[in-house]
């Protein structure tokens, strides 16, 4: 079986959040003696690019309407990953050094296109296409409809929702860029009188998954628009748990650590941990620390960690560390507490893979309150790393995280997103601190739940198998 995602990131190429993980790492889980898992992704002028070297093994030109742009297909000269990856390169619409802007639709149109055209070269088509998001949420529309694509009309091709926040819209005005199809096919481009990518791939793919339960059964409730169709489609959807790259994850061999430690020496090594963190960010190694990661936006609760740490740091009894970035006015604020609160918060504005890493292994809580949640692999890598998750139950957080006072649970959890709760939930993990035994035996239980990619791996192998029965 050729299995071929297509997906705008891939760690360790280009990351903005978990869609890069996921991708990163469930190909190599898919790979073995029948299977070959492979990515196809954009060519950014990133930081990846300039320190590997390529080579070109196709070249062609694509339309976009009336307008050519001419594009290669690239390899790495040295593959330094598990599986396969195919680099698209539109020089004037994709080469940029950054991943996403406000003006993608011909970009992302253009990487969709030359994915398809050159796929119609290849000797064999590939036995799965699978898409990521919005960014390639036309391929199953054009696989479909196109013309041009007939010959991978039957392709099956399945589609990963990673955040139905984001649908990609643009207006009619553009649909002309689109390979020429049956116009009276034309409502399935359309919700709301907007071309959405992501409503054409979930009514045309062949699947859909989430990539959580939780989440699917909420998008039927509340999608951004698009709860009605995932109801309407609900017979081809599902939801799989995403997992993590077991062998990137891994605290005994991380080389990202400032101490490895395994469950036998989580108290040595997480301390070497913490002490670093509380060092460089001027803050009290004997107080419970409480981090957050993540991108500073509204779906990720961030937006009210100013009135949290305000109201939760008069008492003296903890200290909290932010990493994140996004939001320019909750930058700012961030920035700003620090002096209000030196000694017992601070914060990296910024995108810094390492420190993440060192906050998973040294913070001895992650706070994660969330509006929405489709997954979160950030509570997947605090548990195998020994962090305990503070989070609000929704989405992926719900599925993974089990509250304190539940049989065998491990976290804390809350229902709402409200400052008031985030600080009751510290105030949990402080006295859970403070109960150093139970404290020391949650932190080695969480270390064991098994959250790798191989279980979803089978269940994505599964959904695949159903598409041809
Ligand atoms: P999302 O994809 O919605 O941002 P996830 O929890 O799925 O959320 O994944 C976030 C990923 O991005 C994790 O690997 C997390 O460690 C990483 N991350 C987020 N913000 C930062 C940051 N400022 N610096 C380093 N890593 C970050
Ligand atoms: C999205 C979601 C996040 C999920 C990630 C990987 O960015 O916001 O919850 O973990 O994709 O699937």
């Amino acid at each position: 079986m050729n299995i071929i995602h297509i997906s705008a990131e891939c760690f360790p190429i280009a990351k903005v959040g978990g869609l890069a993980d996921v991708v990163g790492a469930l190909p190599k889980y898919q790979s073995n003696s029948t299977t070959k898992a492979q990515v196809i992704m954009p060519f950014y002028d990133n930081a990846f690019r300039k320190t590997n070297s390529f080579k070109s093994i196709y070249k062609s030109e694509l339309y976009l309407g009336d307008r050519s742009f001419n594009f290669e297909v690239r390899i790495l000269d040295k593959a330094p990953l598990d599986f396969d990856i195919f680099f698209i390169d539109v020089p004037e619409l994709l080469f940029k050094d950054y991943v996403y802007s406000s003006e993608d639709t011909e970009r992302f149109l253009a990487f969709q296109i030359a994915t398809l055209d050159w796929m119609l070269t290849w000797e064999n088509a590939p036995c799965i296409i699978h898409c990521h998001d919005h960014h390639t949420g036309l391929i199953p529309f054009m696989l479909q409809e196109s013309h041009a694509y007939a010959s991978l009309k039957n392709v099956p091709n399945i589609l990963t929702i990673h955040n139905a926040q984001y649908q990609g819209g643009f207006s009619h005005e553009l649909v002309h860029l689109i390979p020429d199809f049956n116009f009276d096919h034309v409502g399935l481009l359309d919700w709301n009188g907007m071309v959405n990518p992501l409503a054409a791939a979930i009514k045309c793919a062949w699947k859909v998954t989430t990539v959580s339960p939780s989440y699917m059964e909420e998008l039927k409730i509340k999608a951004n628009g698009l709860e009605g169709l995932l109801r309407e489609e609900s017979s081809k959807c599902s939801g799989i748990l995403n997992g993590i790259d077991w062998n990137v994850w891994n605290p005994e061999t991380d080389p990202a650590l400032i101490k490895n430690y395994t469950i036998n020496t989580i108290d040595s090594g997480r301390a070497a941990n913490k002490k670093y963190l509380c060092d460089r960010f001027n803050l009290d190694f004997n107080k419970p620390l409480f981090g957050f990661i993540g991108r500073l936006v509204y779906e990720k609760g961030s937006d009210l960690f100013p009135e949290v740490i305000r109201e939760s740091l008069k008492q003296t009894t903890h200290s909290m560390l932010l990493l994140g970035s996004g939001n320019a006015a909750q930058e700012a604020e961030f920035e700003h507490l620090k002096t209000e609160f030196e000694g017992s918060y601070n914060a990296f504005i910024g995108y810094d893979e390492q420190l993440s890493h060192i906050v998973y292994g040294g913070a001895d809580f992650l706070l994660m309150p969330s509006r929405v949640e489709p997954c979160g692999l950030n509570q997947l890598y605090c548990l195998r790393y020994g962090t305990i998750p503070i989070v609000r139950s929704i989405g992926g957080l719900k599925d993974t995280v089990t509250d304190l006072s539940e049989t065998n649970g491990f976290g804390i959890c809350h229902e709402n997103v409200d400052a008031l709760e985030i600080k009751t939930a510290i105030d949990r993990g402080i006295a859970l601190y403070n109960t150093t035994e139970k404290f020391n035996a949650i932190r080695k239980q969480i270390m064991e739940i098994d959250h790798s990619w191989n279980v979803s791996a089978e269940k994505y192998t599964n959904l695949y198998k159903s598409t041809t029965n």
